[in-house]
């Protein structure tokens, strides 16, 4: 199985507040691409392009491996990782999409996705429950539904798919369309998305008491 990695860094990291992309911000001091690439490498995946924010192309090519394939992102994510496939080789069978945003993926995350798809499967999300209980509120916050917590999961990256299912789903969609992950954009192709278990570790930095626990958890 030939896999090659996406990797969406082309945000701008606005709730995280720096004064840098966000995948540029040092983690341990470096940068949070490099971790996110490195997971995908320790985890099998050889062959890397990573989507960036237009005009950082010479600041992120001094963060990464040379053979690091390096691809100007779009305005949303959905446009950055379409953009990101486009560049990936053809000879690859199966795609992994990861956020450059969650540094600490453990390797192991990595090959249970690769597992899922060796198996059979045409897209595969890392998923975890929710401890939470979640509600639907409607435009004055006022809380319209509770949800059962039980059939409800957090979706996390590397999500992985067949490279010809992802490639014919994201032709098949607008080109304007701006969705949350590309678990999303296989669906509204009507394929099914299967899960395997997440991990805490794989958590996305968002905001900054996101980086405040990476550090911690490099530090220990
Ligand atoms: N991303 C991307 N292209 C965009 C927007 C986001 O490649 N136009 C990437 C980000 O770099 C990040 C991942 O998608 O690794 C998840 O997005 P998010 O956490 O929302 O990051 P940002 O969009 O950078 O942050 P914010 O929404 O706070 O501005
Ligand atoms: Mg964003």
């Amino acid at each position: 199985m030939h896999a090659v990695g996406i990797v969406a860094a082309a945000g701008s990291g606005l709730r995280l507040g720096a004064d840098l992309p966000k995948a540029l911000v040092p983690l341990a001091g470096r940068p949070l691409v490099a971790w996110s690439v490195d997971a995908l490498r320790a985890g099998g995946v050889a062959e890397i392009v990573v989507a960036v924010p237009a005009g950082q192309r010479g600041a992120f090519a001094a963060a990464l491996p040379a053979d690091v394939r390096l691809v100007d992102g779009g305005a949303s994510r959905t446009a950055s990782v379409r953009a990101g496939l486009a560049a990936a080789s053809a000879a690859a069978d199966v795609v992994l999409v990861h956020d450059a945003a969650r540094p600490l993926t453990p390797p192991d995350l990595v090959r249970r996705v690769l597992a899922a798809l060796a198996a059979g499967h045409r897209a595969v999300v890392p998923a975890l429950p929710v401890v939470d209980t979640t509600v639907v509120v409607d435009e004055a916050g006022v809380v319209s539904d509770a949800p059962p917590r039980a059939s409800l999961r957090r979706v996390q990256t590397p999500q992985g798919f067949d490279r010809a299912v992802l490639a014919s789903a994201y032709a098949g969609l607008d080109p304007d369309a701006d969705l949350t992950d590309d678990a999303a954009v296989v669906r509204a192709a009507g394929v099914p998305v299967a899960t395997v278990v997440g991990d805490e570790r794989a958590a996305k930095v968002t905001v900054r008491h996101d980086l405040d626990l990476a550090e911690a958890q490099v530090a220990r």
